[in-house]
């Protein structure tokens, strides 16, 4: 359903459940992201009016998400700080054609398998705090329907906009790529890493 082509690694639901603070810290600033890539996709395509609503609404949602992150890190007081971002999105979106119309189409398949990876974790994440971190696990259970749909409304959008049998190719080759770095040289916990 997700698109992925690897799953997460235990170990990187080991070194989560070790360091709370770089993932909840790291979590809200993957929401602010995920709300500010939709905008720029508002801007820089404005002539696709396919894409206008569903990216206006998916933003909202993304910053609600970082509007209710910014409540679990205020409860555990942990301050909401910079933090150096994982090197996984730009390695991902690397991958994307320079040229349009193909731009477009690989930005909307790299948002679609970020939104499948964080969504996987999200509810990996449910599962692992349930025994130790109810409240934790609670909030991730929560949010993994709409990291689902996101992931779907990038798929969908890039289908309406392109051919199925080419959106199938190359979300699969994008899927292959994003396995490949998963992980790679990162210095420390996030929520992509
Ligand atoms: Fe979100
Ligand atoms: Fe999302």
């Amino acid at each position: 359903m997700l698109h992925l082509t690897a799953p997460t690694a235990d170990e990187w639901i080991g070194q989560a459940l070790s360091d709370h603070e770089s993932l909840l810290l790291d979590h809200a600033h993957c929401e602010k992201k995920a709300a500010s890539t939709a905008i720029n996709l508002i801007f820089r395509y404005t002539q696709h009016l396919e894409l206008m609503a569903p990216l206006s609404a998916l933003a909202r949602e993304e910053l609600s998400h970082f509007e209710l992150m910014l409540g679990v890190l205020e409860e555990r007081r942990i301050p909401f700080r910079r933090l150096e971002p994982s090197n996984y999105a730009p390695r991902l979106l690397a991958a994307a054609r320079k040229k349009e119309p193909h731009r477009l189409l690989d930005t909307l398949l790299c948002c679609a398998l970020i939104e499948a990876r964080s969504c996987e974790r999200i509810q990996l994440l449910g599962v692992a705090f349930e025994s130790i971190e109810p409240d934790l696990s609670r909030l991730y259970h929560s949010l993994f329907k709409s990291e689902a749909r996101h992931h779907g409304t990038y798929v969908d959008l890039a289908i309406q906009l392109f051919d199925k049998e080419k959106v199938r190719v190359r979300l699969q080759e994008l899927s292959l790529h994003e396995a490949s770095i998963l992980g790679r040289d990162e210095p420390a916990l996030r929520f992509h890493s």
